[in-house]
């Protein structure tokens, strides 16, 4: 497992990208629970922030990919709408305790 930010660092309805072992991944908070995915549209393979940090809709209730817009379920990483709908988001195990969140450590392809 692997800390990948602390609690305050990842707040209600927020979202965040990092870069471990050269992965790129994301993660956001939604009711109080964190989900991470990989950093990689289903549709392209290519990275869905539109500037840095900045993964959810202004509704912060879906995930967006800036490229050509494809929404996102967060709580399980599916494509509801858009050129990839139907498909998914990787997901990425996690859990939370007093000291933050963490991953398992995602193997580098
Ligand atoms: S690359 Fe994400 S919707 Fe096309």
């Amino acid at each position: 497992m692997k800390l990948l930010c602390t609690s305050d660092q990842l707040l209600e309805a927020q979202s965040r990208g990092f870069e471990i072992n050269g992965r790129k991944l994301f993660a956001t908070r939604r009711n109080g629970q964190v989900f991470v995915y990989d950093n990689r549209c289903p549709h392209r393979g290519v990275p869905l922030e539109w500037q840095p940090d900045q993964f959810l809709d202004p509704s912060a209730s879906l995930i967006h990919c800036a490229t050509h817009g494809a929404l996102f379920l967060i709580e399980s990483g599916e494509c509801v709408a858009g050129p990839c709908e139907g498909r998914s988001l990787t997901g990425i195990a996690s859990h939370e305790d007093h000291q933050g969140v963490w991953i398992e450590t995602p193997a580098s392809d």
